[in-house]
């Protein structure tokens, strides 16, 4: 038994996350997740929301909430649909908790002692109606390439051209609209990743087995262009992580606070800090995940995220660890995504473009998405979302494969033998050839799994059904069972304990299917089979059960067609 960390980007709060969100991180995290916990593994799976940054303070605006408000009450939310969608997180954090300010700052001040931040003045623009200074976000102006009204300080959404707020035509406060602004000299700190590149660069090259995904956008930033960047790390707002050396002030830094992306990966930590908090634990039970020197020696931790994530896990994160100088667990391995595209776009959260994580489960149970997005998963490439295709993929591989073979055999059990594992007969030469190939196909895909390949698990997965179809197809118990009851006894035995072993290895993608089909076969045995053979002598003759309801029903294409009419436009 093994031990493994296992952590999925964390989700900003400004909004709920739409299924290309999911499936870029928290979904294929489950996926490991669960099935290493199915493997007999001691697993620690962590997730939270990223609550600070302008994006959040300008959500809580928008909903005119004030922002600790608005945050307490989208984590509920996000918490919520992630339990629907069977995300099976250890913890599900807060980055704005009290465990992420702590180590925040004291990560900033382990940093400050080793020599690794700077003072950097700054010019910036300050609002004296609003009497804050104004990041970028929270400039507007005339764009000086379009003449488009809206721009932002950062850049214009119209004609996209990069601008510096002092670009802007007419600038104004996007907060108040006041239009008294000046430039005034501010102090922000740096994280001197300079400093650290070649450290960094020799960790990166150590990692040959990382996906080329992950380490070309590693190298791309380390060795393009002016490469490796020192970073501000400090952000003039209110909303925050206070700017502290460890629990003692930082002259100078008096009203400021991290930036988000400072805070956002420590929280992975402090999560589960805030996880063995909730159970009473002492600090001992999450430092052993954590802490070279207290435990962690043994362990494994995998990350999970968007390709977008990549540089701040391959570069920034992996600074303030190494520049701590302290003994913290670094991650062994990062698996990263490229784009779902939503039916000829982009997914979008501020357009309100595509299908959202809540919008999906009123819709539909988890397991026809969780399905879906696995055997789709932006893996090699970028992939689409049509309603096509997702139609063709639930109702071929879920109900027509999957389901049809569960109802198939259960009810032919319950009409000849009733709802009890029937006696009679021994496995003959056919049962043989389907335990052979039953455990070359588990091989493999144990064997994609454990290299977190997800769609080729998916594919392998479905072969695993299929083998069930086809042996039943060629049996033919119904036919049997008339000039042979106790062969037909026999097949169905078999055919039912199928369906456990089904049960156990899909788990980690349908979940919920799972569990039905388990409650139906009335075990609790998950025993992932070490080999076929047993695994199909697991639930013995004389074992009750009952025939489930509709594993997976299909989707017709009226329901298509009003769905994609639904999910075409922008959401409020
Ligand atoms: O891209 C995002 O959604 C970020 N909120 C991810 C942060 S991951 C990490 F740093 F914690
Ligand atoms: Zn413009």
């Amino acid at each position: 038994m093994a031990r493994h960390l296992i952590t999925s980007a964390i989700p900003y709060i400004n909004g709920i996350k739409h299924l290309g969100n999911l499936v870029g991180s928290q979904l294929p995290a489950d996926l490991f997740a669960r099935y290493l916990r199915g493997r007999g593994h001691e697993v620690m799976f962590i997730c939270a929301t990223d609550e600070h940054g302008t994006p959040a303070e300008l959500a809580a605006a928008k909903a005119g909430q004030p922002v600790a408000v608005f945050c307490a009450q989208m984590h509920e939310t996000q918490a919520d649909i992630a339990r629907r969608f069977g995300l099976s997180f250890d913890h599900f954090g807060r980055s704005s908790s009290q465990r992420n300010h702590v180590l925040t700052q004291h990560f900033a001040g382990k940093l400050d002692e080793n020599g690794y931040i700077a003072e950097v003045e700054e010019s910036q623009v300050y609002s004296i109606d609003d009497g804050r200074f104004l990041p970028d976000r929270y400039i507007e102006g005339t764009c000086p390439n379009c003449g488009y009204d809206k721009a932002r300080g950062d850049q214009c959404e119209n004609c996209t051209k990069q601008l510096d707020p002092t670009d802007l035509i007419e600038p104004r406060s996007a907060i108040s609209g006041s239009t008294n602004l000046e430039v005034r000299a501010t102090k922000h700190l740096y994280l001197r990743q300079r400093a650290l590149k070649d450290r960094i660069a020799e960790w990166i090259d150590s990692k040959t087995d990382w996906p080329i995904l992950t380490t070309s956008i590693a190298r791309k930033w380390l060795n393009d262009g002016d490469g490796l960047q020192d970073r501000g790390i400090t952000r003039d707002l209110d909303w925050g992580i206070p700017v502290k050396k460890g629990d003692q002030p930082w002259p100078g830094m008096e009203g400021k606070v991290f930036y988000v992306w400072f805070d956002a990966p420590i929280e992975y930590i402090a999560a589960t800090a805030e996880g063995t908090d909730a159970h009473g634990l002492p600090d001992s039970a999450w430092r052993r995940w954590w802490r070279l020197d207290e435990g962690a020696g043994d362990v494994t931790y995998t990350q999970f995220m968007g390709k977008d994530n990549v540089p701040f896990h391959t570069l920034s994160f992996p600074a303030t660890i190494i520049g701590s100088g302290e003994p913290w667990k670094l991650v062994d391995y990062i698996k990263s995504f490229n784009y779902l595209t939503y039916d000829g776009g982009q997914f979008s959260t501020s357009q309100g473009r595509g299908v959202f994580m809540d919008q999906a489960l009123s819709i539909l149970p988890a397991d026809y998405w969780r399905w879906w997005l696995l055997s789709h998963a932006p893996e090699s490439g970028d992939s689409e979302f049509t309603w096509d295709n997702f139609q063709q993929s639930v109702n071929k591989d879920l109900a027509d494969v999957l389901g049809n073979f569960v109802s198939r055999i259960t009810k032919f059990c319950r009409s000849k033998f009733g709802e009890v594992i029937p006696e009679g007969g021994s496995y003959g030469p056919e049962e043989e050839a389907l335990t052979q190939a039953l455990t070359t196909r588990i091989r493999a895909y144990e064997g994609f799994m454990d290299g977190m390949e997800v769609r080729k698990s998916a594919a392998e997965l479905r072969a695993i059904w299929v083998l069930g179809n086809e042996y039943l197809q060629a049996a033919a118990p119904w036919s049997t069972f008339k000039t042979d009851p106790e062969k037909a006894a026999m097949q169905v035995r078999l055919g039912l304990n199928l369906i456990r072993l089904y049960a156990v290895l899909s788990a980690p993608f349908i979940p919920f299917a799972s569990d039905a089909m388990l409650d139906a076969m009335r075990t609790g045995n998950r025993d992932w089979p070490k080999d076929a053979r047993t695994a199909l002598d697991a639930l013995p003759a004389g074992h009750a059960f009952t025939v489930p309801d509709v594993l997976f029903a299909k989707i017709t294409d009226e329901s298509r067609d009003e769905w994609q009419d639904r999910f075409k436009g922008i959401r409020d």
